[in-house]
């Protein structure tokens, strides 16, 4: 089964594509449910934030069915690449795309985000939506998403967080044991998906220590936006 800390390099990464490929034309719907459909306004924020930059190259890692690369997509010549490792979440994002002609302005590559196809500084802004704690090795995979920004680029990440005032997060305990699993239960043919998407997100390094680590791999300027009494956070970060 597949474990949130798991470190071997064929298992994790390779289970992890295969589960996504596995609920790739659920995951939409269930993103929806599960979050009361806030991962909406969410993305949203990030392209508020996206905006201001007036970025000309963007790259959104782990881009899955695309939500967050469609949304950059509607800044004015800004040419936007989407990449992740499943194949059939890029397939529902291309579908996607089309259906908003963005095809000239976004694309969809496959792509690992701890081994990127692009050359150094070739982003000025690089977004990460539910990705970092998928990662192999985040480490690895945040000093990427470094390398292929320029020296004024900036990064932010959009992630679960598990809240840090006590009450709230028992409600959230509540909440993702009862809720999520008796959705999943209704809804998706992988329930196993869920619990680690679960398991994954109490395990993250949250606030906090997550911008320790953004710092440690080199970004400045960290930002840390709790989103939804801290059961999601964006965190924005520059080179
Ligand atoms: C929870 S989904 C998020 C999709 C989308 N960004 C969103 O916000 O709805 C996580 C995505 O990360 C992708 N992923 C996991 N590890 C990856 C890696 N090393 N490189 C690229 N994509 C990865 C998965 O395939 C999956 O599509």
């Amino acid at each position: 089964m597949l474990k949130p800390n798991q470190k071997s390099e064929s298992s994790k990464k390779n289970q992890v594509e295969k589960m996504f490929d596995s609920i790739s034309f659920e995951y939409d719907l269930l993103n929806g449910i599960m979050t009361f459909n806030s991962h909406k306004r969410w993305k949203k924020n990030i392209l508020d934030i996206a905006k201001k930059l007036k970025p000309k190259n963007a790259l959104d890692i782990a881009t899955g069915t695309a939500d967050i690369a469609i949304n950059l997509g509607s800044i004015s010549n800004c040419k936007v690449v989407g990449v992740d490792i499943s194949e059939q979440m890029l397939s529902v994002g291309r579908e996607k795309i089309s259906k908003n002609k963005l095809d000239e302005m976004v694309s969809l590559e496959t792509g690992d985000a701890e081994n990127l196809n692009f050359k150094d500084g070739y982003f000025d802004l690089v977004t990460i939506g539910f990705g970092v704690r998928n990662f192999q090795d985040l480490e690895k995979g945040l000093k990427e998403s470094y390398r292929v920004l320029n020296d004024t680029g900036t990064l932010v990440i959009l992630e679960t967080s598990v809240p840090e005032n006590i009450i709230m997060k028992f409600f959230y305990s509540l909440f993702t044991r009862t809720y999520i699993p008796i959705m999943a239960s209704i809804f998706s043919k992988d329930k196993s998906a869920y619990n680690y998407l679960l398991n994954s997100a109490e395990a993250f390094p949250s606030g906090i220590r997550f911008s320790n680590i953004l710092k440690s791999v080199g970004f400045e300027n960290v930002i840390v936006k709790p989103k939804l009494f801290g059961s999601s956070t964006i965190y924005i970060a520059t080179k």
